[in-house]
């Protein structure tokens, strides 16, 4: 057995539920401004802002930990335990942002990563105090424990990450094994307006969309987990006309797929379009350059 495998088991167990809805659920009711939700999952940054923010608190106490066993290095460590407890706030802010917007499997998993570095910050907390009371080997001690307990942590992190695909790019293959030649999608007339309709042109889906003389084309999977955004529905108010995504509300502008709002960072990959007699045709075009101002 693959020591990883066991994580796979943490996944799968449904009894972790009964921790992981009501934390989710308490997220939720907690975290309800779209604008902090936005800030939080890295819309602004486009890229997910927590994987970036926790190098800072971990990266402090590996830095404090090697320090630890450096002769008369003692009061550096400390400054880096006390700057990676103060980091750890928006840190976990930003995961906790992150959690509340994912499937079952990595909630299961995500409450054990969250206990973990919990049970890690607890232990830097007590050796921040120990050697501010002059106790520093003593606080050195308990600062490699909780070292310990945060790379067990970090691990699952790393493990929602890239074998779970948190945070990753869903629709990150379109440019890759979309058509990049013209492909014919059937007559426009067929197109109901200002409705999302899927079309599948050689082994992709796209979300196609008509509002008057104008088509917009985008890859039909969300960036951010993989929902048909052809099930979402697009709005007609102020501003650019904008998909929302149908399972946790990503709001992606059809002229060009940049994010309006999270919990997606990366943009929806577009699809040029024209018409030939009557006819609608797609190519694949790429990713929009920035994220929506
Ligand atoms: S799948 Fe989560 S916002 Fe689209």
């Amino acid at each position: 057995m693959r020591p990883f495998d066991d994580i796979d088991r943490l996944a799968k167990s449904p009894a972790l539920d009964k921790v992981a809805a009501p934390l989710r659920d308490a997220v939720h009711k907690v975290l309800r401004r779209q604008d902090v939700k936005d800030a939080l999952h890295g819309v602004w940054l486009g890229h997910p802002l927590h994987p970036m923010l926790a190098q800072l608190s971990l990266g402090s106490f590996v830095s404090a930990g090697v320090l630890d066993v450096v002769p008369r290095t003692r009061r550096p460590a400390t400054a880096l335990i006390a700057l990676g407890l103060v980091s750890a706030v928006p840190t976990a802010a930003a995961g906790w942002a992150d959690y509340a917007d994912g499937h079952e499997e990595q909630q299961r998993v995500g409450v054990v990563h969250a206990a973990a570095n919990g049970v890690m910050l607890a232990g830097y907390a007590a050796s921040l105090v120990a050697r501010l009371r002059g106790r520093g080997g003593r606080g050195a001690l308990i600062g490699w424990a909780a070292l310990a307990v945060g790379s067990a942590g970090a691990a699952l992190g790393g493990h929602m990450a890239y074998h779970q695909a948190m945070g990753a790019n869903h629709a990150e293959g379109y440019p890759h094994i979309g058509p990049g030649d013209w492909t014919d999608v059937g007559t426009v007339a067929e197109l109901p307006e200002g409705e999302p309709t899927r079309r599948i042109i050689g082994d992709v889906g796209v979300l196609v969309v008509r509002r008057g003389e104008q088509v917009h084309a985008l890859a039909d999977r969300c960036a951010h987990a993989s929902a048909p955004l052809h099930e979402g529905r697009v709005t007609n108010g102020d501003g650019p006309p904008c998909v929302v995504c149908p399972w946790h509300g990503s709001v992606f502008r059809l002229d060009d797929g940049a994010v309006v709002h999270g919990p997606a960072t990366a943009p929806q990959p577009t699809f040029r379009t024209r018409v030939r007699d009557g006819r609608l045709e797609l190519a694949v075009t790429g990713y929009a350059a920035v994220p929506a101002s």
